[in-house]
């Protein structure tokens, strides 16, 4: 199984993201979870990643907490999006297990030095402010990242924070140029593609047929997440945005896309965040990620329902 650091702000579809991977032993080992500010403040993002684990069963799991702001700017959150705890839709119980007293840098850092080089994949599902502290503090683990698999971005679909920018980059820009100039190899669910997989009516009542707690709690997660897109965009149903990053270390072959270059926007105030993507290749800029642009979508929720019926 390839060994993973989840990195997330949970958040209904980070949830969702990450008990995918914990009902994949077989192609995922999940070394830990490190919570950091997004869609919510730390203190809610911390308790839901733990929320999160003793739902799957799975208190063992090993949860830090992070960075509580960007780098450089003002932390934006998106209640309009998740509600206020970040994990609204579900009643779910407050949670009994512990958070680690290390700092989730201090965690990636320890374990970037202590695996053998090249066996740990980051999968970074909010704003990337842990992993570029985490870079920037100890520079000698960049070159020990196996790949960086991480949501956030768009091209087609530009902006759904500002029109020109997704919400994880946006967040916190120069940590995402710190992580898209860090050389490691990137693999990048923007937009584009998290539009495509989408929770419709039937695929959340195929979830909800599951008639599982684990079931019942994805189908009021996607309920509610669903409602913002919905509504808003009058789409078929709500964007799985980060279980794109666990399926594709499950099932690469569902997603296609093109290596290029991708650049981040840091200075203009008008487009600030913005994932300037290649996608053309009309420069000479070398590539640095494999820009993902479709996926099967049926096979997703194939696999998703079928992992999630496991627990
Ligand atoms: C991203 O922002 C968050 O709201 C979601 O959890 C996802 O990671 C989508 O832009
Ligand atoms: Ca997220």
């Amino acid at each position: 199984a390839r060994k993973i650091i989840i990195d997330t702000d949970p958040g209904q579809d980070d949830a969702v993201a990450i008990l995918l991977a914990l009902a994949s032993p077989e192609e995922i080992e999940v070394l830990g979870i490190t919570a950091v500010a997004g869609n919510v403040p730390l203190p809610l993002t911390q308790k839901n990643s733990r929320i999160v684990c003793e739902l799957a069963d799975r208190p063992d799991v090993k949860v830090f907490a992070g960075c509580d702001a960007p780098m450089k700017r003002k932390l934006h959150t998106a209640e309009h999006v998740h509600g206020k705890t970040g994990l609204n839709g579900p009643v779910l119980p407050d949670p009994t297990m512990p958070l680690q007293d290390q700092h989730a840098v201090d965690f990636i850092i320890e374990t970037l030095r202590t695996e053998p080089e090249g066996t740990v994949t980051l999968c970074p599902l909010g704003p990337l402010t842990n992993i570029a502290t985490a870079f920037e503090k100890a520079p000698d683990i960049v070159s020990r990242v196996q790949e960086i698999v991480l949501m956030g971005g768009a091209y087609f679909e530009v902006g759904n924070i500002t029109p020109a920018a997704e919400f994880n980059i946006y967040v916190d820009p120069e940590a995402a140029d710190i992580v898209f100039k860090s050389g490691i190899p990137l693999v990048v669910m923007p937009l584009d593609v998290t539009h495509k997989v989408l929770a419709t009516r039937p695929r959340i009542e195929a979830i909800r047929a599951l008639d599982t707690k684990v079931g019942h709690a994805v189908a009021e997660m996607t309920d509610f997440f669903e409602r913002f897109d919905v509504e808003k965009y009058g789409s078929l149903g709500g964007p799985l945005h980060d279980p794109c990053v666990t399926a594709y270390l499950i099932r690469p072959e569902i997603f296609e896309g093109r290596h290029i270059n991708v650049e981040i926007e840091t200075s203009s105030e008008l487009t600030l965040g913005m994932t300037v993507a290649d996608w053309w290749r009309v420069t000479d800029r070398a590539p640095n990620a494999l820009f993902i642009g479709s996926a099967d979508d049926e096979a997703f929720f194939d696999l998703l329902t079928e992992r999630l019926g496991r627990f």
